[in-house]
């Protein structure tokens, strides 16, 4: 049987395939690494973001094994019922010191960066406020930005001539300045010391998302520690689930704004807790971020290798100095062709297309770790190369 609200939808489905946009998902069946078998094939894969190689590391596994064995599976609640464990509460005091914001500055814990950002942005922003966001900045940012109510305003990226203007022309009663730190799909890193000077001219908060930039930039501490700046406007939000190898995030900024959030943010209130084990692991991680720069030594110079490499393909690779190299192909058909034509050949690299990347700007979204080798940048180089002449 069918109705007529199911025919919409396969409609709708069908005109997605037919424009190349429908999206489609592998199933992988073995630990994360540089190597993965992947719908019954072992394949080389450019397309996670376990930078630093941690997501599969021993030590974080036997740290997350001790956490079951100590706290169970479960948080069973949120934080504020609870399920706010001796782990959470460790691991926050060890975020703050290490990414340090500002001077004392606290850290909250969440189960994933898109319910920090809904968290921070709705916590801070009313109907009478205003939030300024990049045209390039996550999705979750500009969730959060239409959940709050606030006026959203969207300056071009990386434009702040238009956000200066924007922010004296408006009349809202408060200001928040979002911005991903690295750019998610592009790579690049938002200018932080300007727009910190934007904020402290307009008396706005700034959130900075460094969900791409935290364990990686900044000798590990992340993009604010890259840039040396700290402020009591920055609201930090850095996820766990890339080159910290676990999952979850946490927000860190002056105690008064994470009091807030931990009191009347409601992706934070009415959620359950993360299983402690994941901060036990956690924990492990930040240890090895801390301790192991060689990690970082040999991602930078993968990224190196890559982009001499790449300088030499058809196709245009956009200045990043992140482990996120993104090779522009343009159209979507293209783009899935040449993604197709890598997984023929044993590689897996993820095609990204609208609305996730503007229209016309379809891409491989190409992301190195200190899981690859010399020869796997290499194998990526050759086989790129000869599907470019294909
Ligand atoms: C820039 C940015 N912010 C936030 C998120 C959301 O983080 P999470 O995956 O932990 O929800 C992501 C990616 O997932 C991201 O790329």
């Amino acid at each position: 049987m069918t109705t007529p609200a199911l025919d919409e939808l396969t409609g709708a489905l069908a005109a997605r395939r037919a424009a190349g946009l429908a999206r489609r998902r592998r199933t992988v069946d073995s630990p994360q690494g540089a190597r993965l078998a992947v719908d019954g094939r072992d394949v080389l894969q450019f397309g996670s973001n376990d930078y630093l190689g941690l997501a599969a590391d021993p030590r974080l596994i036997a740290a997350a094994q001790r956490g079951a064995a100590r706290f169970g599976v479960g948080a069973g609640a949120s934080h504020l019922v609870s399920g706010h464990f001796s782990a959470h509460e460790a691991l926050e005091r060890e975020l703050a010191d290490w990414v340090a914001p500002c001077a004392d500055a606290r850290a909250l814990l969440f189960s994933t960066g898109y319910l920090a950002n809904l968290a921070i942005v709705t916590a801070l922003c009313g109907r009478s406020d205003a939030v300024f966001g990049d045209r390039l900045n996550h999705a979750c940012l500009n969730d959060a930005a239409l959940l709050s109510r606030a006026e959203f305003v969207r300056y071009r990226h990386g434009d702040l001539v238009e956000l200066s203007r924007s922010l004296a022309e408006s009349r809202a009663k408060r200001k928040l300045i979002a911005t991903d730190a690295v750019f998610s799909m592009d790579g690049d890193i938002a200018p932080l010391p300007r727009l910190l000077e934007l904020a402290d001219a307009h008396d706005a908060w700034l959130v900075v998302d460094d969900a791409h930039g935290f364990g990686v930039t900044g000798e590990g501490r992340g993009t604010l520690a890259r840039f040396g700046l700290r402020s009591e406007r920055i609201i930090y939000m850095g996820t766990l689930g890339k080159a910290a190898g676990v999952a979850g995030a946490f927000v860190a900024a002056h105690p008064a704004v994470v009091e807030t959030l931990l009191q009347t943010a409601r992706s934070y209130v009415f959620t359950t807790a993360s299983p402690p084990l994941l901060a036990c692991a956690l924990q492990q991680s930040l240890a090895i971020i801390r301790g192991e720069p060689e990690r970082r030594e040999r991602l930078f110079a993968l990224i190196d290798r890559f982009r001499a490499g790449a300088a030499r393909l058809p196709w245009r690779v956009l200045p990043s100095e992140t482990p996120i190299q993104p090779l522009i192909i343009g159209e979507n058909a293209e783009t899935l062709r040449v993604s197709e034509a890598l997984w023929e050949r044993g590689l897996w690299v993820p095609a990204i297309r609208p609305p996730t990347v503007p229209r016309g700007s379809a891409r491989l979204r190409i992301t190195l770790s200190a899981a690859h080798s010399e020869t796997d940048v290499d194998a990526l180089l050759a086989a790129m190369s000869e599907v470019g002449e294909s």
